[in-house]
């Protein structure tokens, strides 16, 4: 079984916070370039995923309510053609709120159109409700837009769709707030308080701030700040722990169950896709930049290698699987060079349990066996394990481990301590 994940890289604006990379206000022509080169990548996996079948497809990256819903809709149409999505779980698709009648259209037209499909998901990214942090995000909204947009989307609303908002805690002060942290203004923490409590939405992804040197809200070395247009922000770790945190305890509050860092659900509504990444099952990705994975026990593995000119199979055996990666060179893709030898990564055992751990210790799902991670572990595992639930890190169950909600924040610390360090 296979997913299939759609970049669609471009976005009305580029957001100075923002961690991927997209192209800003594209020109229709490069939007149907886009969408041909788009349609041929499908075409080309003809051979290799005939009628394999799907588990989840997934329209993210950049912003997928710029494409047309008839051109999203052709792009599903060619997949069914080539894929067996009979038994797709869900479709989903990010979407930036704006503009409102837009994204309504948008919404409205591919919950209609997908009805057969059990669950159509869609993830509105509102990132704040405070008008001086939108303002210095470049987001084009404020919160009493958002309240009006999130009205209307109530009345969108069919029985499968299923509805997941994006926060972010960006733990921002400014010189005009006086130095001062405040989360918010009181209207919209109740507003945010009343939105949760209303159970409106299935589910919440509370990202905390996290930049990268090339990003272009840049680290310098005594603050982390950043001019943004007429003000100056500053922030630091500790203040966005501490509005995630806010956040984090209103959602849970009213019963969102965390089920992966900065995942929360009601019952039964997190996310397929984000399953799929973390338990390492196959997916392909296709467009720029796009990684797929694939597990050597699946019909199709050496298909795949073929398509990759891997003509010396031989260093390939049973338990293996294999990722591979896209350029990101735009021209080099519509040249069909799409990837490169050095691109192809082979992933032996060994490195499969050490990412299978780190994922899995993000989740809510139990190290059910952690006898099985013993290759990748430190000799002293066990002792180290037994600390941690002294200290309430963890919660034993009979062979293996969870870490507990405050401790999921922490994963990284904990898992350098537990994985042998090769
Ligand atoms: C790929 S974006 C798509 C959302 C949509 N384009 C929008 O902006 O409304 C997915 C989410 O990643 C989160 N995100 C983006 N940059 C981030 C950063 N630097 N740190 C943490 N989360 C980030 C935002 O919450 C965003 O909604
Ligand atoms: S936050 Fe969303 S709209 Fe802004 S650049 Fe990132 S993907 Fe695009």
């Amino acid at each position: 079984m296979l997913s299939l994940y759609i970049h669609i890289p471009f976005c009305v604006k580029n957001c100075p916070y923002c961690s991927f990379s997209v192209v800003q206000n594209p020109s229709d022509e490069m939007m149907q370039t886009y969408l041909e080169r788009l349609h041929n990548e499908i075409d080309e996996w003809w051979n290799v995923f005939w009628k394999v079948e799907i588990r989840t497809i997934y329209f993210g990256w950049g912003t997928p309510n710029l494409i047309w819903a008839e051109e999203i809709k052709k792009l599903i149409h060619h997949c069914e053609d080539v894929f067996d999505c009979e038994n797709v779980g869900e479709l989903s698709f990010e979407c930036n709120p704006f503009p409102q009648n837009q994204v309504y259209e948008f919404v409205s037209e591919l919950q209609k159109s997908f009805k057969k499909y059990p669950r159509v998901r869609f993830s509105f990214g509102i990132q704040s409700l405070d008008n001086w942090v939108l303002e210095n995000a470049w987001r084009p909204y404020t919160f009493p837009w958002m309240v009006d947009f999130l009205r209307g989307l109530r009345d969108l609303k069919l029985e499968n769709s299923v509805y997941n908002f994006d926060f972010m805690a960006f733990g921002v002060f400014n010189q005009t707030k006086k130095w001062d942290l405040q989360l918010w203004t009181p209207s919209a923490l109740e507003f945010f308080h009343d939105f949760v409590n209303s159970w409106f939405a299935d589910s919440f992804s509370l990202y905390m701030l996290e930049l990268f040197d090339h990003q272009k809200w840049k680290k310098n070395s005594n603050w982390n700040s950043i001019h943004s247009g007429k003000n100056w922000i500053f922030w630091n770790e500790d203040e966005i722990y501490e509005e995630f945190d806010v956040l984090k305890n209103i959602v849970q509050e009213w019963w969102y169950k965390r089920y992966e860092i900065s995942n929360f659900a009601a019952v039964g509504k997190s996310s397929i896709h984000n399953r799929v990444y973390r338990e390492m099952e196959d997916y392909l990705w296709l467009w720029l930049s796009a990684s797929s994975f694939i597990n050597s026990k699946n019909q199709y593995f050496w298909d795949v290698l073929k398509y990759l000119k891997q003509e010396d199979v031989s260093p390939y055996s049973k338990k293996q699987w294999i990722r591979w990666t896209n350029t990101p060179y735009y021209p080099k893709y519509i040249w069909n060079e799409k990837i490169s030898e050095s691109a192809i990564q082979l992933m032996s055992e060994l490195d499969y349990l050490i990412e299978s751990f780190f994922l899995s210790l993000r989740t809510d799902r139990w190290i059910n066996d952690i006898s099985k991670f013993e290759a990748v572990l430190v000799k002293d595992y066990s002792e180290k394990i037994k600390l941690y639930e002294t200290n309430g890190f963890l919660k034993l169950y009979e062979n293996g481990f969870v870490l507990t909600d405050e401790w999921m924040d922490c994963y990284n610390g904990i898992i350098t301590e537990l994985l042998m360090k090769i």
